[in-house]
């Protein structure tokens, strides 16, 4: 995924973009770059790695002239990172400027067209062909020229493009990958994501696929794929700009760990009514909810782990059976499934491809869909019958947390809002869930507060170079993310294991000082779990475990222990995964690893 800004007013351009992009490098950082228009001609400035090198490379864009300008920041998909390869890309001719995310699927042959025309390409990205094209279809009228070559695009794609015709206009185009457009005063945006238009303004259009803008300093004018121009209604962006800051913490991922409590509580509390769970867009009819006989749960990475809770939850309490899918295998495996199969399709970004190209595959073959997803306006919650937002705020933090916890927490709120629809749950327990779930907040504080000492734990045991998390049922599911949390920010390998599973094999990578974190928190299957931890410690096994934190017994066993705070069950996940949050937050922090922004990742896939 990459970033990409577009600015057009009466102020200098180049600042306005540096700073946007700043706000989108949690969505690539392999390169930077600008291009602005003075009227004369279309000034470059465009660097490998983060945006402070472009900004160092311009004195903060203090050297480009120009009222009217494009940037990006780059997510690498093909060539590699470089400052030939980084956007943005220019016509031979000069004339045009382009920037882009996503993937030009045909652009080998629009390339190999091109150069029979005598264009000369200069770097090996994707998105170099669009500048060509635009200039080869150029007769005068940049409009034009805009439409003919988006006609000769395949792929997913959303373009911001900037013409030196003197107009001070800009163009910028959507095709399944997210595009905003920002309304100031004096002065128009473009973005792939509201965060970069919060400072400026808070009125805001989503563009739809298909769909493309011309921006000027005063004018906003959108077309239909036919050129025609539409109407769209222009939204209220509801947060302010430091929901999108650090806010003192030294990364977003700790600031975002810290936010999980308010977070919950913005996600479940406004779905609560006089204690009776009611949701604003799942409009199920019992006839419609009784003809559910199975549910898919797909998604991708973390996503998919908070699935997977979700999958023992809703199992539990509906009776209806759950599967949980990889997207990526899902979209590919010629699936069974009919108008009967619930697919619920979980997404932090909404822009994931392989989970969206999953759900467009269940969607064809006769699937309902509900999305779970964070960002507003996005083409997942688009795309889908029904939505649930988890309203968490901007994530900016590669390594997802409170979106991953209000995800779980939107599955918990579905598995007792539909059991009950079912009639399989008593008013009793209905009511016990309802006060457990008002008591969460408290809750997930305290297991932030048991574990300010963590840090000291990270400290000692941040050496490993692979470890195991084993657990069982729900354990098991915070695993997984557990596992990934600490993969993703300490680049230390970590696996979850079923923990009746190890001794089927992986127990015999277990060797003096093999580090395993035992999660025992699911009460039922205590035991078990107390057995597979001696198993482990009888072949030399260091274990940490993750217990209740009135559970005496299990720390006779373990070598090191973290504390969660004692909750309704099916709620236990969402407290059980801070502390381990927080233990690859420090072990990541101890191996001077880039937090925020871990390498070889982006924070939204938005190609295959
Ligand atoms: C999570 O820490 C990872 N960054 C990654 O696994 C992520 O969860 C996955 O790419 C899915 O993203 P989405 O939720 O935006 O669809």
């Amino acid at each position: 995924m990459c970033g990409i800004v577009g600015f057009s007013g009466t102020r200098q351009a180049a600042p306005v973009l540096i700073d946007g992009l700043r706000r989108l490098e949690y969505r690539g950082y392999d390169s930077a770059g600008v291009a602005v228009a003075d009227g004369e001609e279309i000034h470059i400035a465009k660097v490998k790695g983060y945006v402070k090198n472009l900004s160092d490379l311009t004195h903060d864009g203090a050297d480009i002239r120009g009222l009217v300008g494009v940037g990006h920041t780059r997510w690498a998909t093909h060539g590699a990172p470089n400052d030939i390869n980084a956007h943005p890309h220019l016509s031979s001719d000069g004339r045009f400027a382009v920037v882009h995310n996503g993937i030009i699927e045909n652009y080998a042959s629009l390339r190999q067209e091109l150069t029979k025309k005598g264009i000369r390409f200069v770097s090996d990205t994707d998105t170099e062909v669009v500048a060509h094209l635009l200039e080869v279809y150029y007769d005068g009228d940049p409009k034009k020229a805009v439409m003919r070559a988006a006609a000769r695009l395949e792929g997913s794609y959303s373009l911001g493009i900037v013409c030196l015709d003197g107009s001070g206009r800009l163009f910028a185009l959507r095709e399944q990958s997210p595009l905003i457009l920002g309304l100031g005063v004096g002065e128009n945006y473009f973005a792939s994501d509201v965060a970069a238009l919060v400072p400026h303004t808070k009125n805001v259009i989503y563009l739809d696929d298909g769909e493309f803008a011309e921006l000027t300093a005063d004018t906003v004018t959108v077309y239909d794929v036919r050129g025609k121009t539409i109407d769209k209604p222009v939204s209220r962006v509801n947060w302010d700009v430091e929901a999108a800051e650090k806010g003192g913490y030294e990364h977003f991922m700790l600031k975002e760990i810290m936010e999980q409590p308010a977070c919950f509580k913005a996600t479940v509390e406004p779905r609560i009514k006089n204690d009776r769970i009611e949701f604003e867009n799942f409009d199920l009819t019992d006839e419609e909810l009784k003809s559910i006989d199975r549910i898919i749960i797909t998604a991708c990475g973390s996503a998919g782990y908070a699935g997977q809770v979700g999958r023992y939850v809703i199992e539990e309490l509906c009776r209806i059976p759950v599967s949980v899918e990889l997207a990526s295998e899902l979209r590919y495996r010629n699936p069974i499934i009919n108008e009967r199969t619930l697919l619920i399709v979980i997404s932090q970004s909404g822009e994931t491809a392989d989970t969206i190209a999953a759900m467009r595959e269940c969607k064809a073959r006769g699937a309902r869909t509900l999305a779970i997803v964070n960002v507003v306006g996005s083409t997942i919650a688009k795309l889908a019958d029904h939505v649930i937002y988890t309203w968490a705020g901007p994530e900016i933090a590669v390594a997802t947390t409170k979106g991953y916890t209000t995800q779980v927490a939107v599955l918990d709120l579905l598995a007792v809002y539909l059991a009950d629809r079912l009639g399989l749950m008593t008013p009793e327990r209905y009511s016990a869930l309802i006060t457990a779930i008002h008591d969460m907040p408290g809750k997930l504080q305290r297991a932030i507060d048991l574990n300010r000492g963590i840090k000291k734990l990270a400290k000692r045991l941040c050496n490993h170079n692979d470890i195991y998390f084993i657990g069982r049922n729900l354990d098991y599911a915070v695993c997984m993310e557990g596992a990934l949390k600490l993969k993703e920010i300490s680049y230390i390998f970590a696996e979850a294991y079923a923990a009746g599973e190890l001794k089927h094999g992986t127990i015999a990578l277990i060797d003096q000082g093999s580090l395993v974190v035992a999660l025992a928190c699911h009460e039922p299957l205590f035991d078990k779990t107390m057995s597979n931890i001696e198993e482990v410690k009888a072949r030399g096994a260091q274990v940490l475990a993750v217990a209740l934190e009135d559970d005496r017994q299990i720390l006779k066993k373990a070598d090191d222990f973290i504390l969660v705070p004692r909750t309704e069950p099916i709620l236990n996940p969402i407290a059980q995964v801070i502390p381990l949050q927080l233990f690859a937050y420090y072990v990541a922090k101890e191996r001077g690893c880039d937090i925020d922004k871990p390498k070889n990742l982006a924070k939204s896939v938005t190609v295959e």
